[in-house]
C-alpha cells in the first residue's frame, strides 16, 4: 500500500478502523440517544437511519475519493484539483472542526471523569450531574488532560497512533456495548423503551425532528468537514472505497442503533421515558444502571464503559484535531509537533465558554433563545447546534455539487475505479451519481435553508 512522507495506513483494515474511529464516539453514545429522546423517538430513528443511507454515504465516498486522489487535507484537495475557489468547503470544514472539537473536548471531560467517579463507587453522581458540570475547574481538568492526550497522539502521525489505538479499542467497545444492551433488555419497563424506540409515530416529526435527525447523521459520521477528505489522502490506491465506505457507515450506524437501543430500555425501566433527554442524559441515566449490577459488578463494568468510551471520543478528537492541523502543516511548511501545539492551543481556549455553560456561569448557560423557544439555550449547546445541524450538512451540499459538477463524474468514477475495476457498471455507481447530481444538493440545501430560517428569523 502507498505510503507517503506524509505518513500512511498500514493496511486497509487500518484506514476502516481508524475511519471508523472517527465516526464512532460520543455522537453514537452521548448525543444519539438524548436526540432521539427530544426528537421524539422512533420517527427520529426512522429519519436518521434514511439520511445516513440515502444521503450521507454518497457524501462520504466522495470525501474519501477526492482525498486519496489529492493527496491533500481538506483544504489544499481543492487547491491540487485548480479550483482554489473551492477550497472554501475545506475552510469552512476547518472552522465547524475547530467548533466541534471545542466542546467535545468537554463533554469527553466529563466522560473521563465519570470513569473515576463510577470506579470509586459513587453511583449518586447520576442525580447530582448538574453540580459534577457546573464544577468548572473539576471538569475543566478532565477537558485539559483530554486535549493534551489527542495532542500527543496527533504529533505522532498517522499510523503509530491514531490506528494503534483504534485496533484494539473499538472491537472491547463493541463487546461492551453489545453485552450491556442484552443486561438492558431483561430490565423490569425495557420493553416499554424498545416501543419508544423502534416503533414510529410519524405524526411527531416537525421542522426540528428533520433538522436534528440530518445533522447527527452528518456529525455520527464525521462527514461535511473534510475529516474523510483528510483521512482519505492516507489510503492506498488499491483500496475499495466503496467497500471502506459501507463498513464505515455500517460500524457507525450499528453501534448507534445498539446503544440507543440499551439506553431506550435503561431509560424506561428506570422510569424516566418520555421526558425529553438534553446532554445529561446518559450521565444522569447510566449510573442507575450500573449500580443494578451490584456493587462491584457495577463499579466495573461501569468504570470500564466509560473508559472505552473515553477512549471511543479519543479516537474521534483524534480525527477533528487532524483536520486542522495537516491544514496548518501542508500549506504553512509548519512542523507537525509545532503546528499541533498552536491548533490544538487555539481549540482549547474556543471550549473554555462551552466549559462554563453548564451552570458554572449565568451568562453562558443561557446564552441565546432561539426564535419561538421559550427557554434560553447554552453557549455549548448553539455551538453544537451550528457546527452539527448547519454546517456540517452545508459542507455536504458544498461537496456533493463541487463531486457531480466541478469535479465530474468523470474523475469520481476514475477514483472509484482504482481497486474496483467493474465499478462504472454497478448500480451503485448509477445511484451515486443521481445522489450527487440532484438528490443531495437538493434535499440538503432545502433542509439547510428551512434550519437557519427557523433558527434564527
Ligand atoms: N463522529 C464523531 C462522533 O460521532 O462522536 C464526531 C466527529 C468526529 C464529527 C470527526 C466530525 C468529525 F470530523
Amino acid at each position: 500500500m502507498a505510503t507517503t512522507s506524509r505518513g500512511g495506513f498500514s493496511n486497509r483494515l487500518g484506514f476502516i478502523l481508524a475511519a471508523a474511529g472517527s465516526a464512532v464516539g460520543l455522537g453514537n453514545i452521548w448525543k444519539f440517544p438524548f436526540e432521539v429522546s427530544d426528537g421524539g423517538g422512533a420517527a427520529f430513528v426512522v429519519m436518521y437511519l434514511l439520511f445516513c443511507f440515502i444521503l450521507c454515504f454518497p457524501v462520504m465516498v466522495t470525501e474519501i475519493a477526492i482525498g486519496r486522489h489529492t493527496s491533500k487535507n481538506a483544504v489544499g484537495a481543492f487547491h491540487k484539483l485548480k479550483t482554489p475557489r473551492w477550497s472554501i468547503i475545506g475552510k469552512l470544514g476547518i472552522l465547524s472542526g475547530t467548533l466541534i472539537l471545542s466542546f467535545y473536548n468537554v463533554v469527553a471531560g466529563w466522560t473521563f471523569g465519570y470513569a473515576i467517579e463510577i470506579i470509586q463507587g459513587n453511583f449518586e453522581i447520576g442525580g447530582h450531574f448538574g453540580d459534577f458540570v457546573a464544577d468548572w475547574k473539576y471538569t475543566g481538568a478532565f477537558a485539559v488532560i483530554f486535549a493534551v492526550v489527542t495532542a500527543v497522539i496527533v504529533q505522532k502521525g498517522v499510523s503509530s497512533g491514531i490506528e494503534k489505538a483504534s485496533k484494539i479499542l473499538m472491537p472491547t467497545l463493541l463487546v461492551l456495548i453489545l453485552s450491556l444492551m442484552c443486561y438492558s433488555l431483561t430490565r423490569e419497563g425495557a420493553l416499554e423503551g424498545v416501543k419508544y424506540y423502534l416503533i414510529p409515530d410519524f405524526t411527531k416529526i416537525k421542522l426540528d425532528t428533520i433538522y436534528g435527525a440530518l445533522g447527527q447523521a452528518f456529525f455520527s459520521l464525521s462527514l461535511g468537514m473534510g475529516a474523510l477528505i483528510t483521512y482519505g489522502s492516507y489510503v492506498g490506491k488499491n483500496d475499495n472505497i466503496i467497500t471502506s465506505a459501507t463498513w464505515i457507515t455500517l460500524m457507525d450506524v450499528g453501534i448507534a442503533f445498539i446503544a440507543g437501543l440499551m439506553m431506550f430500555s435503561f431509560i424506561f425501566s428506570q422510569g424516566l421515558g418520555g421526558q425529553g433527554g438534553g446532554a445529561g442524559l446518559i450521565f444522569q441515566v447510566l449510573p442507575g444502571a450500573f449500580e443494578s449490577l451490584g456493587p462491584i459488578l457495577g463499579r466495573v463494568i461501569g468504570g470500564t464503559f466509560f473508559i472505552l468510551l473515553s477512549f471511543a471520543a479519543l479516537t474521534s478528537t483524534v480525527s477533528l484535531l487532524e483536520v486542522p492541523t495537516a491544514y496548518v502543516i501542508d500549506e504553512f511548511g509548519i512542523k507537525r509537533n509545532k503546528a499541533v501545539v498552536i491548533v490544538a492551543s487555539i481549540i482549547f481556549a474556543v471550549g473554555i465558554p462551552s466549559l462554563l455553560s453548564n451552570g458554572a456561569t449565568e451568562f453562558f448557560s443561557s446564552f441565546v433563545t432561539y426564535f419561538g423557544a421559550d427557554q434560553a439555550t447554552s453557549f455549548m449547546t448553539l455551538v453544537e447546534d451550528t457546527a452539527s445541524d448547519t454546517m456540517l450538512p452545508l459542507g455536504g451540499t458544498l461537496i456533493s455539487i463541487y463531486g457531480a459538477y466541478i469535479w465530474k463524474k468523470k474523475n469520481l468514477y476514475a477514483e472509484l475505479t482504482e481497486g474496483n475495476t467493474n465499478f462504472r457498471y454497478t448500480l451503485m455507481a448509477k445511484y451515486i451519481d443521481f445522489a450527487l447530481r440532484f438528490l443531495c444538493p437538493i434535499v440538503l440545501g432545502f433542509i439547510f435553508v428551512l434550519t437557519v430560517l427557523s433558527k434564527f428569523f
